[in-house]
């Protein structure tokens, strides 16, 4: 595997190695010295031409655990704040003997363009609405274990809800191909207006009915309604987008006592989840943000070490 551009890229296999070593990896993280000297002398570029706290920290920390030396780049701060393209900036940075770019930006498509610039790894980092891999992953990786702890381990088999804001979620694309090549079932649940064109190809059931979903999932998982990215009125106010497709707490009664409650965040409290929802016992969101680290040294593992003979 040279490059992580697309979930999609991944067969079972693949996709099982990579949470396997990330359960390796938790291991690592639960000593005293959480650190590893796998990628001494690698080196890797963080690049971020869009905002990022969760991804880009545990990218970071990820590194270091590693023992690679990194660097982080923003657009602000940067060269790219006084119009330096993409392409300029990577081909600057690889002078400096770069070996990986993990890159977010806002168009999608932009990583795949950047495989004709440079001989390094790139791990996507978040591309516009297109695909962000790593946090399938580790979405994927969270519910492994939640599946695992509640004595029904393993996705196959397991019905996942993706709600909102699927017209501008990279995190929804990534999640449908790796949860169905996992062998999971996953419905969409969307207005019309926020549903991506080509959707009714995807391997996925799509609503707008999201009372009659929740009391049959084994997992749900709300999305940010991306308020930044949207240039019309996609739906009528907030309001009203919270009464049909947010997790109140009269609609969290409706989940299983046992499902899991999913949101890659940021979140908006009070619009696609309510407090009571993202803050319950059923609530795995912070999990995901601890499976950051785990999952992102995996793949950097992965694609750096060496060591992988059997995932090309
Ligand atoms: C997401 C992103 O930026 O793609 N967040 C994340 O990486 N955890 C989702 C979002 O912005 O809503």
């Amino acid at each position: 595997m040279k490059h992580l551009l697309s979930t999609a890229d991944l067969d079972w296999d693949q996709a099982n190695a990579l949470l396997d070593t990330a359960e390796q990896m938790a291991a690592v993280l639960t000593r005293p010295i959480k650190k590893i000297p796998a990628l001494v002398g690698r080196t890797i570029v963080n690049l971020f031409f869009e905002d990022s706290t969760r991804t880009r920290n545990s990218f970071e920390l990820a590194e270091r655990r590693l023992s690679a030396d990194s660097i982080s780049v923003t657009a602000r701060g940067s060269s790219v704040s006084k119009g330096e393209s993409m392409r300029d900036t990577m081909q600057t940075l690889e002078a400096m003997k770069v070996d990986c770019f993990v890159i977010r930006h806002a168009s999608s498509g932009a990583l795949e363009q950047a495989t004709g610039w440079t001989d390094a790894h790139l791990v996507n980092a978040g591309d516009g609405w297109h695909e962000h891999p790593t946090q399938a992953l580790l979405d994927a990786f969270t519910l492994r274990r939640h599946f695992a702890a509640v004595g029904h381990p393993g996705l196959e088999g397991k019905h996942v809800a993706i709600v909102g804001d699927l017209l501008h979620s990279r995190v929804v694309r990534s999640n449908v191909w790796l949860l169905h090549t996992l062998g999971a079932t996953v419905s969409l649940v969307a207005p019309a207006t926020l549903r991506p064109a080509g959707v009714e190809t995807w391997p996925v059931q799509v609503t707008e009915d999201l009372d009659s979903v929740l009391p049959q999932v084994h997992a749900l998982m709300m999305l940010r309604v991306q308020r930044e990215r949207m240039s019309g009125g996609f739906f009528p106010t907030a309001r009203e987008y919270t009464e049909f497709f947010g997790l109140t707490p009269a609609r969290l009664r409706l989940l299983s006592p046992r499902a899991a409650i999913c949101h890659p965040g940021p979140i908006n409290r009070g619009v696609e989840i309510s407090a009571e929802a993202a803050d319950s016992a059923q609530s795995l969101i912070l999990d995901q943000v601890a499976a950051g680290v785990p999952v992102r040294m995996s793949v950097l593992f992965h694609l750096l070490s060496g060591a992988d003979e059997g995932l090309k």
